[in-house]
């Protein structure tokens, strides 16, 4: 069992002022870089203030109490994806989370499925990148050889809504950290990787047919290993409608396979 050690934090070590509403946030801190530390719980204890997420309290734990604690962040705002962490075991975005949500304490914990860098931080970057080589999540075919000073084909609003609705997606991991198939099978392309194709599939512009995304997607690393659970859909901070579009590939990838 991983317990809190002896080097925790202390509300009274870091001048909290007596009888402010203390949070504890308990994370689970290893470096990999380092063979000695072993994985434990470390625990830090924040002052709750009106609208303070869990990156404002992470923020303010490295500053004041512990500038090795590692996490990542950069837009603050919900749109880059970087600081997905689960939090009390279900993954979310520490920027889009408020800790007057929470229960104190609250367990953080570095996000399943993915590379560990240190604490809380992952490796999803390398991860995104092979899923979308594998994938070949771009704009493909004869078509893409295009003279860039011709005016381009106008899309029907109504496709170009359908297209943009699923290029919302932040690649933050979360539906990966969720997906018991992934956790099972590494192989596996995940919500993600699907509703990437979806979203090629949509696009006029991509040359590819049905056959060619059953070559990427037809097999048992692909939508026919998804088990239809739906945690994906459940955590996606984007509300991404992964359920509708992992169903329309698996039942195209059926009709290719007859
Ligand atoms: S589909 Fe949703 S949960 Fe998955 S990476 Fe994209 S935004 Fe994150
Ligand atoms: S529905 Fe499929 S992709 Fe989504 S969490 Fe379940 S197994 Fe994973
Ligand atoms: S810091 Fe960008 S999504 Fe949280």
């Amino acid at each position: 069992m991983i317990a809190a050690q002896a080097g925790d934090v202390l509300a009274s070590d870091h001048g909290h002022a007596p009888g402010k509403a203390l949070f504890t946030l308990e994370v689970l801190r290893c470096n990999p870089g380092d063979s000695a530390d072993q994985p434990h719980w470390q625990s830090y204890f924040v002052e709750l203030t009106e609208g303070m997420t869990l990156f404002i309290a992470l923020s303010e734990i490295r500053e004041q109490q512990d500038p090795s604690l590692q996490f990542d962040f950069v837009c603050r705002a919900g749109i880059c994806g970087s600081c997905a962490m689960l939090i009390n075991g279900r993954p979310g975005l520490a920027c889009c989370t408020l800790l007057a949500e929470l229960p104190s304490p609250t367990r953080l914990a570095p996000l399943p499925g993915f590379a560990l860098i240190g604490d809380l931080s992952v490796d999803t970057g390398r991860w995104m990148r092979g899923m979308s080589e594998r994938l070949e999540t771009w704009i493909t075919g004869a078509s893409t050889e295009r003279d860039i000073c011709e005016i381009e084909a106008p899309m029907e609003p109504s496709l170009a809504e359908e297209i943009y609705e699923l290029e919302r997606c932040i690649e933050c991991g979360c539906c990966v950290a969720a997906c018991g198939t992934a956790q099972m099978h590494e192989d596996f392309v995940t919500a993600v990787g699907l509703n990437k194709l979806a979203r090629y599939r949509l696009d006029p512009r991509d040359d590819r047919e049905d056959a060619a995304f059953y070559e990427l997607i037809g097999n048992d690393d692909g939508v026919f290993a998804c088990m239809s659970l739906l945690g994906c859909e459940d955590v996606c901070p984007k509300n991404l409608p992964l359920s509708t579009q992992i169903a329309y590939l698996r039942r195209a990838m059926l009709r290719e396979s007859l």
